[in-house]
């Protein structure tokens, strides 16, 4: 991260595109029992100078509320471009895509969504507790709420006691960490999440799956969460929908139903190898199609 602007503006496009517009009310037809994010058909093209680029083809996809969401697949197969559909960061070509019951840009102007970004993109000149609170402090958010609620939010994350250090005080785990306080405290119903732990080791990684296993039971949030880690998907999600690559089309979903306190050692029984096995099977299947 190389801020050359001034001091308070965006570092790179992530951070800003971090921080939805604010607004007064949270409509919500998930709270209404709608899905939380619902595509039809939904497909998108990028034109280049290179020719057209079929990003996404025919993508039905429906996320209910409370659902773990994972999308996996090969390098390049659109999981990323799907995410940015859904936060109104990318127009689909054809098709319908509807969040929270509305378009994804009027979502983005309640609020529906918080999204983390593979790098934190933490400021490196704000502490932890001031990066945490930027979004509500364009929101207008008195300071003494954006205190209560960075340290409501830091504990949530296991960073209680670092609010007043710098990013670069933190180890990468910590620092994403950071950044997942940051999408979760204006308390978004949705969270994206886009390879989250992708640039971390596994130890740290594995850890931090438990972590986030655990925040979803106790939030309730409704998370999509990229990844091209079998075992991060399947140990994670309730719903893992593997993706083929060129065009990026839903392969297989797979719906699981595994104990919600389940640890790390879940990864050795029957039941999580099956589904492995399954969604290796479909990520296959996509690249022998792509032949
Ligand atoms: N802005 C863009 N312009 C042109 N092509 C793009 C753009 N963004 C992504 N792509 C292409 O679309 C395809 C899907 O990309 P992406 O969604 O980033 O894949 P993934 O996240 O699964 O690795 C890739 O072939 C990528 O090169
Ligand atoms: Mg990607």
């Amino acid at each position: 991260m190389t801020p050359t602007a001034a001091p308070e503006a965006a570092p790179d496009a992530a951070a800003s595109e971090a921080v939805p517009a604010p607004s007064a009310a949270r409509a919500s037809a998930a709270a209404g029992g709608g899905p939380v994010v619902r595509t039809q058909k939904l497909s998108l093209t990028f034109q280049t100078a290179d020719g057209p680029v079929y990003a996404l083809s025919g993508i039905d996809l429906t996320v209910e509320e409370g659902d773990f969401v994972s999308l996996i697949g090969p390098s390049g197969c659109g999981k990323t471009t799907l995410l940015r559909v859904i936060a109104d960061l990318e127009q689909p070509t054809d098709g319908d895509i509807q969040v929270n019951g509305v378009t994804p840009h009027q979502a983005r102007l309640e609020r529906a969504y918080g999204y983390v970004f593979q790098a934190a993109a933490l400021y490196p000149w704000r502490t932890i507790e001031r990066n945490v609170t930027l979004p509500l402090e364009i929101m207008g958010v008195p300071q003494a709420e954006r205190r209560a609620r960075a340290a409501a939010y830091l504990e949530m994350v296991n960073l209680a006691g670092f609010a007043r250090k710098y990013p670069w005080q933190l180890s990468g785990g910590m620092q994403q960490r950071a950044s997942i306080a940051r999408a979760l405290c204006f308390d978004p119903d949705l969270l994206l999440m886009d390879e989250p732990f992708g640039a971390l080791d596994e130890i740290v990684r594995d850890h931090l799956n438990e972590q986030l296993l655990n925040l979803w039971n106790t939030t309730g949030k409704t998370v999509v969460f990229v990844t091209h880690s079998i075992s991060e998907a399947v140990f994670l999600s309730n719903k893992i929908v593997v993706m083929s690559p060129r065009p990026g089309r839903i392969a297989d979903v797979i719906e699981t139903d595994f104990p919600p306190d389940r640890d790390l050692d879940f990864r050795e029984t029957q039941a999580f190898i099956d589904v492995a096995h399954r969604v290796r099977m479909g990520l296959r299947q996509g690249i022998a199609d792509d032949d």
